[in-house]
């Protein structure tokens, strides 16, 4: 096969995986949700959510990936040829490239942010003007298209790359960098005054704001972030060594993502409060508030265009693992070359973006779906990295525990993790604990 690679080591897998959850998943959509939902609840459900769910599915996908050496359509007709398997595959090929198209348009946001604050635009930016700030740029439809465009052409040039070369050396530099500035980051936003407010929103549980639909955010979230459920981590499983432990890379970038989740939140909402800002504020969130800290820091605007760059990078890294998998699949089923499948994969995920463009300005059909009340963009986040993704992990729990079963895949689990003691507590959890809690969460929704 010779466009596939392999990752030249365990910490090459780990920090190319941990690039594609860490995102913008983590420092954008995490901290909105929590916010939306009431604070410490919503944190708390979804850390239940990676360790009880994300865990075993990481688990079980990477397995899938490297058993097969793979894309997630291949993977599924090698285990279970001849079989409807495959169409778990195509699913995640699918929901690739959907998340490809608005995840691209949220990755460029913060290449204009970068901009914005290396023009200087940014500077003296308060509460609130950065609302404004925000809505006048992503009204500009064709700055939101050409940075969409963007966006998806630098992703496209780093898959054609191939995977060692480009993924891999991209990620060791750069997401260690994110992490330090980020600590600075929360070095300032945990000593604003009256920052101890927002820290008791993000830590002090209200139960009574438990609801079903909180409850799937959570779990999606939870799958979102991890990169689980459509196939990402099958593929990049299939270029991991054999003797390498599944379970230990599993665990290190399950820790690193939620670590970068964590800390995203306690940076916002200790300053939101400090700034006497709303958390429920939607998915402006961090566009709204993250200005505003660096402008109360020395150096701020070298830090907020390091911070946006860096997330930018981070956003890189996800949008990839997201190409990645519609290029494997092209690659290894319809035979095409590298080159071709990331120009065809790419264009047409610009072109299924342009309505989600739409959704923050010009046209009122996107800006407020009939029936549905939400825009298009909150549609296509709800559907695909919501829904397909929860369905998605039940039928990869599923497969692994029943179909290709559980015994099997322990097999090749065990693999370069001779250590691995807890194959039992795996086989719980991807047999019954899984698929019952994501059948139950989905079953509420649905009933409500
Ligand atoms: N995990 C990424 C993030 O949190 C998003 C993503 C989802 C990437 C699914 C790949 C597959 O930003």
């Amino acid at each position: 096969m010779a466009s596939r690679g392999k990752w030249s080591s365990q910490l090459g897998f780990i920090l190319a995986a941990a690039g594609s959850a860490i995102g913008i998943g983590n420092i954008w959509r995490f901290p909105y949700m929590t916010g939306k939902y009431g604070g410490a609840v919503f944190l708390f459900v979804y850390l239940a959510a990676v360790v009880l769910l994300g865990l075993p599915v990481l688990i079980a996908e990477i397995a899938i990936g490297r058993a097969t050496g793979k894309n997630p359509v291949g993977a599924f007709a090698e285990l279970r040829p001849k079989s409807q398997w495959k169409l778990v595959g195509y699913m995640g090929v699918l929901a690739g490239m959907m998340i490809l198209s608005y995840y691209s348009l949220i990755s460029g946001w913060t290449l204009g942010y970068f901009f914005k604050t290396l023009a200087g635009s940014l500077k003296g930016a308060t509460t609130s003007a950065t609302p404004l700030i925000f809505d006048t740029f992503v009204r500009n439809f064709w700055l939101q298209a050409f940075l969409l465009a963007a966006f998806i052409f630098i992703t496209g040039y780093i898959v054609s790359k191939g995977i060692a070369g480009g993924i891999e050396k991209a990620c060791k530099v750069l997401m260690p960098v994110l992490v330090v500035i980020m600590l600075i980051l929360l070095g300032r936003a945990l000593t604003l005054p009256g920052a101890g407010k927002g820290l008791e929103f993000y830590l002090r549980p209200d139960f009574s704001k438990l609801s079903p639909r909180m409850i799937i955010d959570a779990m999606g979230q939870a799958f979102f972030s991890l990169s689980l459920g459509m196939g990402a981590m099958i593929t990049y499983g299939s270029y991991l060594k054999k003797d390498e432990s599944i379970p230990a890379g599993a665990a290190w970038v399950a820790a690193l993502d939620t670590v970068t989740a964590v800390m995203a939140g306690f940076i916002i909402f200790p300053a939101l409060a400090a700034f006497g800002m709303n958390p429920a504020g939607g998915h402006p969130l961090v566009f709204h508030i993250l200005p505003v800290i660096f402008d109360q820091m020395p150096l701020g605007s070298i830090f907020g265009m390091l911070f946006f760059l860096l997330l930018g990078v981070a956003a890189l890294a996800s949008t990839v693992s997201l190409l990645e998998v519609v290029v494997a699949y092209c690659i290894d089923e319809l035979k095409w070359s590298r080159g071709r499948s990331v120009l065809a994969a790419g264009s047409l995920s610009f072109l299924i973006g342009i309505p989600s463009v739409l959704s923050f300005g010009g046209v009122k059909f996107f800006q407020k779906l009939p029936l549905l009340n939400i825009s298009f963009f909150e549609m296509m986040d709800f559907v695909w990295s919501t829904l397909a993704l929860s369905v998605g992990a039940l039928f990869i729990c599923i497969f692994a525990g029943y179909v290709w079963k559980s015994a099997a895949a322990l097999k090749e689990i065990g693999r370069g993790a001779e250590k691995f003691r807890h194959g039992w507590l795996w086989t719980i959890s991807v047999k019954y604990l899984c698929p019952a809690l994501i059948l139950l969460t989905l079953f509420t929704l649905a009933i409500r």
